[in-house]
């Protein structure tokens, strides 16, 4: 029996782990209700009298020697785990997960750039506009029935939030001598019930070239160039006539569908076109409101929705996917800058 003691001390001494699992097992096989320790114990009787003591002795060496090498075991296994803070530090690093550019930002800097190619720079201004800039001097007189075509977010009876970018263009003409050739991107408000197709906050950008001798012509060309730039190189554009107070003549802006090329499809609704504009020759009472010589000066203007040119582009079928910020959604304009 004492050589069995002898032998369970040796492996005592000699055992190292640091699997938790391991320790536990080791414990149980000595300390355990079943284990080696209570074995021996009830061999205490069956052993000579002269022996019982130096037997005691050793078996309450085993115990004291496998409880402190369990927990000396126990302890060397929480302290390597915490000084790595609990990490495989041989794993590999996490990827960086970069961003992504909002789809309606992409379509605007490749506004802005498509027309900076040709010359026109940025302007922007306020988007709580007075009743002067955002309807009078575009030549919407009070009363006038055309205010009703925007459903207008009012503050006061004089200020409101802007219902279009149209009121850039005020600005710039009441403040630069022409030749201008300016686009102005902005947020536009208007007091919409939100759909698949309408939104009380929306985007647009304005476009506007005033100089000596413009012509409808030199409209229908750049905005060709435009489509062009914007939906690829075999892109038509097609005007009909419109109405809108600040242009006369007025038209509104079609391009031929990318996804059918023009033959007819169900996103251009068998037309082959989709509408992308408003634009026409300035009125010249609006040259005139701010301030510039109808008689030497004549230009042209155009608005365009950003949400429905990316629409167009990405093929989105919901306006507000754009307003939701859900990643699944983000994440696909990675690839866009
Ligand atoms: N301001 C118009 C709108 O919000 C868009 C527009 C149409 C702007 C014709 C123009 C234009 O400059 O010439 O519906």
């Amino acid at each position: 029996m004492l050589a069995k003691v002898e032998e369970l001390l040796k492996e005592v001494a000699g055992f190292k782990t640091s699997a938790p699992e391991e320790i536990e097992q080791f414990r149980i096989k000595l300390l355990g209700k079943k284990g080696e320790v209570t074995a021996l114990m009830a061999e205490f009787r069956n052993i000579p009298v002269e022996q019982k003591k130096e037997f005691g002795q050793k078996i309450n060496t085993l115990k004291q020697a496998a409880l402190e090498k369990v927990n000396e075991l126990k302890l060397a296994a929480v302290n390597t785990a915490s000084s790595n803070h609990g990490l495989d530090l041989t794993m590999s690093g996490q990827p960086f997960e970069l961003g992504a550019r909002h789809p309606l930002s992409v379509v605007r800097n490749e506004i802005i750039s498509i027309f900076n190619r040709i010359g026109f720079s940025v302007s922007e201004g306020p988007e709580i506009e007075d009743d002067w800039h955002n309807f009078t001097a575009l030549n919407f007189p009070k009363e006038h029935p055309a205010r009703d075509m925007q459903d207008t977010f009012f503050i006061d009876p004089e200020i409101a939030l802007r219902t279009h970018t149209s009121s850039v263009q005020v600005r710039v003409m009441e403040g630069t001598e022409p030749p201008i050739r300016t686009i102005s991107p902005g947020r536009v408000f208007r007091n919409e019930a939100i759909s698949a197709r309408a939104h009380c906050i929306f985007h647009q950008v304005e476009g506007l070239y005033i100089d000596k001798d413009v012509s409808f012509a030199d409209l229908k060309q750049t905005l060709l160039y435009f489509a062009k730039e914007m939906f690829g190189e075999k892109t038509k554009i097609r005007l009909r006539p419109s109405y809108f107070p600040f242009t006369e003549p007025s038209a509104e802006v079609d391009v031929s569908c990318q996804l059918c090329s023009g033959k007819g499809c169900n996103v251009c609704k068998h037309t082959g076109f989709l509408e992308i504009m408003g634009c026409g020759m300035v009125d010249p009472n609006v040259l005139e409101n701010c301030g510039i010589d109808s008689s030497v000066y004549s230009g042209f203007a155009f608005g365009m929705g950003i949400e429905r040119i990316a629409m167009l582009k990405y093929q989105v079928n919901d306006l507000r996917h754009f307003f939701e910020n859900d990643l699944r959604f983000l994440k696909q304009f990675k690839t866009a800058y």
